[in-house]
């Protein structure tokens, strides 16, 4: 059972009793009782309509943003908010990340009852000839903002008392709520006793793991995996570039637990990725004679941790494998969830098998030697998991993508770690790509891997393609009525800011259209699309009709 909120936040507008409510929801748990208008006015020493009519109302949001980041500092408490907050991004994050949002509603009617009897009319968006109509097109504006909440009470005939009595209740029942809400990357942060600093956990039938992303957790390393229960030799498998910036720190680590580590290195690139290389490496352990029970850690990115991964997966039947991702796109993708491959000259991944590792262990500090284009192209996939499973998390990439594209260390581990999350989350519920549900995660690969395939794998890296596929994906989605337009123009904006592509040149459409085909056929059925609905709300497709993917094919390739 998850740990209930120690905060509770009640929206609302004027007149639905949030102050009120707060002061016995308060009274009740023997909480603190915050007001962010009162905590305002104690700021600057001027009422809020004085500090409306001095500065308007933009000041007045900035104030009430940081006044709420205070609150979000303070527990246990119940925080009465302004009408407006939830309009500022920001001010989501902090509350979404930090407590239980409860949404007090009522019918215009109501609320101007309310704050007639109160004598509160002086409320300077209330002002005006026609409070109710004021009202009604306020609640009608916000009702978006408002629907985000954890939950809704209906406060209409309702006394302040019995309100209070239903956010306790929901408050009680928080844990499932949340839960539900956000069940995906929840399910994977839910603590386990084994684990108890892990990240997250990768609940699969075949072994759970932790995850741990953390700035320079590198150093770690040994101390993690003899936690595990795991000693005697380690054979760390890394490329020529990893290994230089990253392998001293490794080994070093490992030493120092009392690991005797061993290491070996293959060329970077895609290249390595072959059974050629996995024999040299199979000969490697059994030249060391390489026993059950000592594991195999694989340093690097993707390719490394496929490689390595399928290593263990085949030398004696299964070596312990401990991943430690060093390309973002590693981080946030192949070293979770089990897949591990080689490539034949036919087809990339085409000898594999899942195995899932130990641990997997993201030091964000070795991101820093990435290149900026590995960086960049990395980011895509987490905005990816963001766009089908958490509008939080995309907004927090939207207010902070100057930050995390220079990892600043706090904003860029806890962007790394939700994305890790929600793709643990999803892993979870269908560990071997059975159930379907791991479908979503294919959200802009159908054009993706195809971009990437018919540019013979040298013209995009894999997150510039699937960056350019979720345009196309979004512009489907837009032309069949089921991606609003809004949303459409939001993602765009959100790649552009992070230096991703949005539009492919070069490629010609009738080779991006036989790469389709190719992979349709591959996969014996008709190509499945994933599209949104909104975002968290991925829909999976068959019926595209092809004029419609070719009509969008041309708007996003101009080759
Ligand atoms: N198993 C899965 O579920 C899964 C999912 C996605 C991708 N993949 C695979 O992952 C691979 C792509 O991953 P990738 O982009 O990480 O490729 P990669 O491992 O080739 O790394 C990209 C480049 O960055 C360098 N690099 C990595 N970390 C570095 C660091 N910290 N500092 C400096 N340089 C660093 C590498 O040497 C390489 O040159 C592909 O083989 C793909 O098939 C697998
Ligand atoms: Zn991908």
């Amino acid at each position: 059972m998850a740990r209930r909120p120690q905060r509770i936040f009640l929206v609302g507008l004027s007149g639905s009793g949030k102050s009120t409510v707060a002061r016995l929801v308060a009274a009740r748990l023997g909480w603190q009782a915050l007001d962010t208008d009162v905590l305002v006015e104690e700021a600057v020493g001027l009422p809020v309509p004085e500090i409306f009519a001095r500065w308007g109302e933009g000041r007045f949001r900035d104030l009430e943003a940081e006044a709420l980041l205070r609150a979000c500092q303070t527990s246990p408490a119940v925080v009465s908010t302004g009408g407006g907050i939830l309009l500022r991004a920001v001010n989501r994050v902090a509350m979404f990340d930090s407590g239980l949002v409860v949404h007090l509603d009522a019918q215009p009617k109501t609320l101007v009852e309310r704050l007639r009897r109160e004598g509160i009319d002086y409320r300077p968006l209330l002002q005006g000839p026609d409070p109710l109509a004021r009202l009604a097109l306020l609640k009608a504006q916000r009702q978006g903002y408002y629907r985000l909440a954890d939950c809704t009470i209906e406060t209409d005939g309702l006394s302040p008392e019995e309100v209070a009595e239903a956010v306790l209740r929901a408050w009680e029942e928080a844990a499932d709520v949340l839960a539900d809400r956000r069940r995906v990357w929840r399910a994977a942060q839910e603590p386990v006793p084994e684990w108890p600093d892990a990240t997250c956990v990768v609940r699969v039938a075949s072994g759970s793991y932790p995850v741990y992303v953390e700035w320079a957790c590198l150093d770690r390393l040994g101390e993690l995996m003899a936690g595990l229960g795991l000693g005697g030799r380690a054979f760390v498998v890394s490329d020529g570039t990893v290994f230089a910036h990253h392998g001293e720190r490794a080994l070093t680590s490992l030493r120092q637990a009392g690991f005797d580590a061993l290491h070996r290195t293959v060329p970077a690139g895609e290249a390595s990725k072959t059974l050629d290389t996995a024999a040299a490496l199979y000969t490697w352990l059994a030249e060391n004679r390489a026993e059950r029970g000592e594991a195999v850690v694989a340093l690097g990115g993707g390719m490394v941790t496929d490689l390595a991964g399928f290593v263990a997966a085949t030398y004696a039947r299964g070596l312990p494998l401990i991943h430690v991702p060093t390309s973002l796109l590693a981080m946030v993708d192949a070293a979770i969830g089990g897949k591990v491959a080689v490539n034949l000259p036919q087809a990339k991944n085409m000898v594999g098998t899942f195995y899932q590792p130990k641990a997997v262990v993201c030091d964000v500090s070795t991101l820093r030697t990435l290149p900026r284009r590995e960086l960049v192209s990395g980011w895509a996939e987490a905005i990816k998991h963001a766009l089908i499973a958490d509008g939080l998390l995309l907004e927090r990439f939207e207010t902070q993508a100057e930050a995390a594209l220079a990892l600043e260390p706090t904003v860029a581990t806890a962007l790394i770690a939700r994305s890790v999350a929600i793709k643990a989350g999803v892993v979870g519920e269908d560990e071997r790509e059975e159930t379907g549900r791991r479908t979503i995660l294919n959200y802009g690969h159908t054009v993706g891997h195809a971009l990437e395939s018919a540019g013979g794998y040298t013209s995009f890296l894999h997150g510039e393609a699937v960056a350019v596929g979720m345009m196309a994906a979004a512009e489907i989605g837009q032309r069949m009525g089921v991606t609003p337009p809004e949303l459409v123009q939001r993602q765009r904006r959100l790649l552009e800011r992070f230096g991703l592509p949005t539009r492919a040149s070069g490629v010609p459409v009738e080779a991006v259209r036989r790469a389709m085909a190719l992979d349709k056929k591959v996969r014996a059925g008709s190509l499945r699309w994933v599209l949104l609905e909104d975002v968290g709300r991925p829909v999976i497709r068959s019926d595209v009709p092809p004029a419609v993917v070719d009509a969008v094919l041309a708007s996003v390739l101009d080759g």
